[in-house]
């Protein structure tokens, strides 16, 4: 799992708080996971914690690419979009066959490897362009 201390900054200060939040999010998840016996409902509440901040995380990025015009916006949100379906699609599962090696492969492996690359470059690239528009 990846230390918030690690994770890349971007130029827009609020961006970087939420994608603290995210972190922490994903570390709370593991620690979940790794109780034995698996507390199924403890699992649910993160989870349900996990999408909802994923939402306000990506909109309120949309929200500001709207604000300056980013060109890029739609190439972002769609990104976006795609993320929160596939992890949509990983929850529906989990609660239909609790299983928890599907939802730790896919938060804290391809969800966590996307969330640092899709920071280090889309997040970046955006966050540089608010910052010019928007003075933060
Ligand atoms: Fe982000
Ligand atoms: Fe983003």
């Amino acid at each position: 799992m990846i230390a918030k201390e690690s994770l890349p900054r971007v130029a827009y200060a609020m961006m970087n708080t939420v994608h603290e939040e995210e972190v922490e999010l994903l570390q709370k998840l593991e620690s979940a996971l790794n109780q034995n016996p698996l507390n199924v409902l403890q699992v649910d509440e993160v989870l349900s914690e996990l999408l909802a901040h994923t939402r306000v995380h990506f909109s309120n990025e949309e929200r500001l690419m709207q604000e300056v015009s980013f060109p890029a916006m739609m190439m972002h949100q769609g990104e976006h979009l795609r993320v929160l379906n596939e992890m949509k699609r990983i929850v529906s599962h989990w609660e239909q066959t609790r299983d928890p090696d599907v939802v730790r492969e896919y938060f804290l492996g391809t969800l966590t490897e996307w969330l640092m690359l899709h920071i280090t470059t889309m997040d970046t690239v955006t966050a540089q362009f608010i910052a010019m528009h928007k003075g933060e």
